[in-house]
C-alpha cells in the first residue's frame, strides 16, 4: 500500500514503524502533528470540510473528545473522531483516503474507536450519516449501527437527509464478540498505538 502524498515528519519516539505489521496501518491517538495530513484528507473528502482549527479545538478537549488516525508509513489515511455526551458517544467524523479503501482501514479506526468508548463508560454511539452514502451506511451496520430516525435537510451543502444510526449495549459480551469478529477477518493484526499516560490522566 503506497501513501500519498502528504507525508508527515516520522517522530522517532513514536515507534510507528516498528510497531506496524502486515501491510503497515497503525491506528494511533490524532496529534497537531497529523492535521495537516488530516485536513488534506478532509478537504478531498468533504464538500464542507472541517478547518485546521476545528480539528485542533477538539483535540484541545480530550475530556469529552478522542480523534485517531490511520498512518500507513507515517501519512495519514484515515481519521476518526468521537464525542463524548451525557446521552453517549457520538461520531463525529470518518474518513479513509479513496486511495486506499476497502482495505479495512475504517475497520480499523472503528475497532479501536469503539473500544475506547467502552472504556469511557459510553454504552451506546450514534452518528449521522448522508442517506446516499451506502458504503458508510454498509460499514456502521457490520459494526451493529441501527438506522434510529432521519435528520431532514441536515447537510447544509445540498440539504440532503441524514440518517441517524445507533449502536447500543455497546458493553455487552455479543457486542464484544462482533468486534472481535471483525478484528480477526482482517488480513493483518490490528495494530493501535495506546495514549500516552497524561492523556490518560486528562480522560480521567
Ligand atoms: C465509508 C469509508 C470510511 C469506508 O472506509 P474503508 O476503509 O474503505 O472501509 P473498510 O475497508 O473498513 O470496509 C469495511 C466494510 O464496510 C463496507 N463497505 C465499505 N466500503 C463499501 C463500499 N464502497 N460498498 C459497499 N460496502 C462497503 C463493507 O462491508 C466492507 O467490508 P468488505 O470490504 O469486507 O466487504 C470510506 O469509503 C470513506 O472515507 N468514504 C468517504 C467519507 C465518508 O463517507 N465517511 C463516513 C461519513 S458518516
Amino acid at each position: 500500500m503506497s501513501p500519498p502524498d502528504h507525508a508527515e515528519t516520522p517522530e522517532p519516539d513514536q515507534g510507528e514503524a516498528p510497531g506496524a505489521a502486515g501491510d503497515g496501518i497503525v491506528v494511533a491517538p490524532m496529534r497537531p502533528r497529523h492535521l495537516q495530513g488530516v485536513v488534506a484528507l478532509e478537504a478531498a473528502t468533504n464538500a464542507r470540510p472541517w478547518s485546521e482549527r476545528l480539528f485542533r479545538d477538539e483535540l484541545r478537549m480530550p475530556a469529552s473528545r478522542h480523534y485517531l488516525v490511520a498512518l500507513c508509513d507515517h501519512v495519514v489515511v484515515g481519521y476518526c473522531g468521537l464525542m463524548a455526551t451525557p446521552d453517549g458517544g457520538h461520531i463525529t467524523t470518518l474518513a479513509v483516503d479513496s486511495e486506499v479503501r476497502r482495505a479495512g482501514i475504517a475497520s480499523r479506526l472503528l475497532l479501536v474507536q469503539l473500544r475506547a468508548a467502552v472504556e469511557r463508560g459510553l454504552t451506546a454511539v450514534t452518528l449521522e450519516v448522508r442517506i446516499t452514502n451506502r458504503p458508510a451506511q454498509e460499514l456502521y451496520r457490520r459494526f451493529g449501527f441501527a438506522p434510529g430516525g432521519i435528520r431532514r435537510g441536515y447537510y447544509q451543502d445540498n440539504r440532503e437527509d441524514a440518517l441517524i444510526m445507533w449502536s447500543h449495549d455497546l458493553d455487552l459480551p455479543e457486542q464484544e464478540a462482533r468486534l472481535d469478529s471483525i478484528e480477526a477477518a482482517l488480513r493483518s493484526p490490528l495494530v493501535a498505538l495506546e495514549p500516552t499516560e497524561p492523556t490518560r490522566r486528562a480522560l480521567r
